[in-house]
């Protein structure tokens, strides 16, 4: 589906149409096994769980529910009117905010104020030239000391990969946070159906300047 839709007019499209045709099975969402992701869960261990909390790219919203549980202020956003519509009623039970919005293209309202916001394979899924548009929407949401933290699956040399998802490159990794303070990265690797899966998290702090 995102191999046909890159050759329309809105290569995003298939996001939607695979919510839609999916008639309400989370079995047909291939990114969706009903639990948050499980080094978002480790990194925020020791992170201190207040303020309003931006998930990018929520799908069914297990990370939003997640950080809901732990006593964030949640605003969760996705493109697909579906997966919206389906993740508020699967967490009907959870003060969170659920938006139909596209990453390219934010309120205005929305800049400086999170104090975290969360991206978990959002920009592995898109294909490269919306992503170098999309990536630097991030560091400008974030409000003073609030954080970043990006999740996805990291390149190997050699590698030949037909998308999505597409694994990012370290470099490109290490340029989401922009001019943000990194604070930490990780690249666990991890056995999944007998295939190492070369993973990354990685997370980043805007720390004003003094003057
Ligand atoms: C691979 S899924 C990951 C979903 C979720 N973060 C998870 O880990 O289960 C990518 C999600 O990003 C959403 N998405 C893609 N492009 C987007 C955009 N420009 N703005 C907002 N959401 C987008 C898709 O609809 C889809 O739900």
């Amino acid at each position: 589906m995102a191999m046909e839709a890159e050759s329309r007019s809105d290569p995003l499209i298939w996001f939607e149409e695979l919510y839609r045709s999916s008639g309400g099975n989370e079995e047909m969402i291939p990114w969706s096994n009903g639990d948050p992701n499980h080094l978002l869960v480790e990194w925020l261990e020791d992170k201190p769980c207040v303020g309003r909390a931006l998930v990018v790219g929520c799908g069914l919203g297990e990370d939003a529910a997640y950080l809901a549980k732990l006593g964030w202020e949640v605003t969760a956003f996705d493109i697909s009117p579906t997966a919206i519509g389906w993740a508020a009623s699967i967490h009907k039970d959870l003060d969170i905010e659920w938006r139909v919005e596209d990453l390219l293209e934010l309120p205005e309202e929305w800049r400086g104020v999170w104090d975290l916001v969360v991206e978990v394979h959002i920009l592995q899924a898109i294909p490269e030239k919306i992503r170098v548009v999309a990536a630097p929407k991030l560091p400008p949401l974030l409000a003073p000391n609030g954080r970043l933290v990006s999740v996805g699956r990291v390149d190997r040399a050699g590698d030949e990969v037909q998308g999505p998802p597409w694994p990012l490159s370290r470099e490109y990794i290490l340029s989401i946070g922009g001019e943000l303070e990194l604070t930490s990265i990780l690249f666990p690797i991890e056995i999944a159906q007998g295939e190492e899966v070369h993973r990354y998290i990685s997370s980043w702090q805007f720390i004003p300047s003094e003057n």
